[in-house]
């Protein structure tokens, strides 16, 4: 893992300016931002239509073949991000251990369920950020050992509870905050701990805290690594502390930006809002001589439907500027060749996504062997299931 990280945290660095950009905001600038060291990749995004964006968005790996063509430096990529599918049987359910939980979310927790109990160590369960208790209810029906599901929503608490109870499941909530060192009290040295989608400090926390408590086994699928409190994501391994990769919030925030294969619907929606945020940009650039971009609030669906200038009259009135007679039209086109350009780097940024998921995963998975565990790293469910699907899965050596 080691070796694994050190390559990857090396074509990171060696290609980050393919990556280490937001594109809503370099759309902007007049040339793209590699034009010199990558005129090929330059020109064939030039070429693209709107059409063959949309389709190679949707379509990952026709979209990393081509990109890999033109820069095949990089060629190492797949490799570096490939994890093993875990191969699970599937698990056959009590009756009524899945009641109220939604179907996407019914299939991951029913492998991540399967996942630990496959590799169990101890005598009891812990449930980090636990929501309502799916993934306990599961563990505590196949195991019928303890589960402590600790959770800051008291009302999830309350729910995930009742339904427990109701099930005749050895399940107990505790309401409290995981980033406290008093959340401790939750921990035992007999518990296997798991965390399914606990965001960015969530799962820091309860690394850290096992650690130190000594638990026998953690399986966590890691999500949101941009929840952080600090500015900066804080590495935990001595490799990742000794990188020169020091990544931002927005950064961190980039693994998460999956292509949105939404519907016509979501599609158009998200065309019309960006492309008017980013014609109101320029207006108010050109017009307004504001060189720096103004953040917007967010806007109810049902409003872009009235049209560009309705929105820059209601984006104005919002931030309390006068706004001139002008050319809504010309602006409105400016917002859409900027959305097309926005898409086009983000084609690019997107062979980088799970590269740097991948070096944030690893940075857990060493930091816990150097706390004396043995780690594997796999997939434990499809993407379509859910894009977040690596699994951390430690035992104590
Ligand atoms: C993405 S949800 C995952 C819930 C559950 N594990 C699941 O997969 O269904 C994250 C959970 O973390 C809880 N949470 C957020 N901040 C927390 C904190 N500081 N301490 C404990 N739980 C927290 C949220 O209330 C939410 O239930």
């Amino acid at each position: 893992m080691q070796q694994h990280f050190q390559t990857l945290d090396a074509l990171l660095i060696e290609h980050q300016s393919l990556w280490r950009f937001e594109p809503f905001f370099l759309c902007s600038s007049d040339s793209l931002p590699w034009l010199d060291s990558y005129p090929h990749l330059c020109e064939w995004l030039d070429d693209l239509s709107a059409k063959e964006i949309e389709h190679l968005k949707s379509h990952p790996r026709e979209l990393s073949q081509k990109l890999l063509a033109l820069v095949p430096e990089c060629q190492d990529i797949e490799a570096l991000t490939h994890l093993k599918p875990l191969e699970l049987t599937g698990l056959t359910l009590n009756r009524g251990v899945d009641t109220g939980v939604p179907g996407r979310k019914l299939a991951q927790i029913v492998s991540m369920g399967e996942a630990a109990l496959r590799h169990h160590q101890g005598t009891e369960w812990l449930e980090w950020c636990s929501g309502k208790g799916f993934l306990g209810r599961i563990l505590a029906s196949q195991s019928s050992q303890k589960v402590t599901s600790f959770e800051f929503q008291q009302a999830l608490c309350d729910a995930g509870q009742r339904e427990a109870d109701k099930q005749l499941l050895p399940m107990h909530f505790i309401q409290g905050d995981a980033l406290s060192e008093t959340a401790k009290v939750a921990l035992n040295p007999n518990q296997h701990a798991v965390a399914l989608h606990a965001c960015g400090d969530l799962h820091v926390s309860l690394m850290k805290k096992a650690a130190e408590i000594n638990l026998p086994a953690l399986t966590i699928s890691p999500c949101c690594y941009h929840l952080i409190q600090d500015q900066h994501y804080q590495p935990l391994s001595t490799l990742a502390k000794q990188s020169m990769l020091k990544l931002s919030k927005a950064e961190l925030r980039i693994p998460l930006q999956e292509t949105v294969t939404g519907g016509e619907r979501v599609k158009r929606h998200r065309f019309e809002e960006m492309s008017f945020r980013l014609g109101f940009d320029q207006l108010l650039r050109e017009q307004l001589t504001i060189d720096q971009y103004v953040p917007i609030p967010s806007i109810k669906k049902s409003m872009l439907g009235e049209g560009f200038e309705a929105f820059c009259r209601w984006a104005a009135d919002k931030k309390q500027l006068q706004l001139p007679e002008v050319d809504f039209t010309y602006y409105q086109s400016v917002g859409e060749k900027r959305y097309w350009d926005m898409e086009k780097l983000s084609l690019v940024q997107q062979l980088f996504r799970r590269s740097l998921e991948l070096w944030l995963v690893l940075d857990k998975a060493l930091f816990l062997i150097e706390q004396g565990y043995q780690v594997n790293l796999n997939e434990f469910c499809s993407k379509e299931t859910t894009p977040r699907n690596i699994l951390i899965r430690a035992q104590k050596a």
